[in-house]
């Protein structure tokens, strides 16, 4: 599905968190923002999820105003926010009863490519954070969504489990070929998963770069290491320095 922004401003008192911002996202593609603490990814991503309003401008979905979330956004918070008193399996499947149906086999397969198959019944304080956070993963996958939103999924995850989030992500995304807008503090995850970057200053917080990723597919995070990747980043750090 196709995001549109158009002159997206949002206040909190006299902070202007997001100063009319205007971005359209096509269907499909896999856009990462990176920006310093405070300058506005959050707000920009609550705004698209529709747990927020803007104070002016305008929010689409395919061409329909955004005025609430729905089941065609799906969110992952850096925090993987998973209820205590359920099991990894309920808690995978809590979307999925909200809205009524639950299709287990779906749910099991989703539980396997997370790597968490044999964990079912076990709670999230019995899960380590990397389980954990793969666990909402898993139960934001297993929605089906069109559009996936993603804060810092993996900021608090080891450097080797977030390497295997981040192809997992990206194997996932070219089979399932969703819009992914993924938040990152880090430079260099931003630029292995991204066919576009975005970065964003703060106050007011404005879209300081937008480019896109000229790197080849398929990727794998030890690409960081590659002599192209490294003339990339070293690019972005210039403008980013400027
Ligand atoms: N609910 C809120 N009430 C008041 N101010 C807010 C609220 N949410 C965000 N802000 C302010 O808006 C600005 C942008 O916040 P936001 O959370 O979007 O930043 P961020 O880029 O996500 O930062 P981080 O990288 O630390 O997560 C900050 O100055 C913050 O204090
Ligand atoms: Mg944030």
């Amino acid at each position: 599905m196709a995001i549109t922004l158009d002159r997206v401003a949002r206040d909190f008192g006299a902070i202007r968190a997001l100063d009319e911002i205007s971005l359209t996202i096509a269907d499909g593609t896999f856009v990462t923002v990176l920006g310093a603490s405070g300058c506005g990814k959050s707000t920009l991503l609550n705004l698209i999820a529709g747990l927020d309003m803007p104070t002016s401008g305008r929010l689409s979905i395919d061409g329909v105003a955004i005025t609430k979330p729905g089941p065609d956004r799906v969110v992952v918070f850096q925090q993987p926010g998973l209820y205590p008193w359920l099991s990894l399996r309920e808690n995978v499947a809590f979307g999925q009863r909200l809205r009524g149906t639950i299709d287990w086999p779906r749910i099991d397969e989703v539980i396997g490519i997370v790597g968490l198959g044999g964990f079912e019944a076990h709670r999230p304080y019995e899960l380590s954070g990397g389980m954990q956070q793969r666990a909402a993963l898993a139960r934001a996958l297993v929605m089906n969504p069109k559009v996936l939103l993603m804060d810092e999924p993996f900021a608090a995850l080891d450097a080797q489990t977030r390497h295997r989030m981040q192809d997992f992500l990206l194997e996932l995304w070219g089979r399932i070929g969703t819009t992914v807008v993924f938040i990152t503090h880090d430079i260099d995850e931003a630029l292995m998963l991204g066919d576009r970057l975005i970065v964003m200053q703060a106050r007011p917080g404005r879209i300081a770069i937008d480019r896109p990723i000229p790197l080849a597919r398929p990727r794998h995070w030890d690409m960081v290491l590659d002599p192209g990747f490294v003339a990339l980043k070293r690019a972005v750090m210039g403008i980013l320095a400027a």
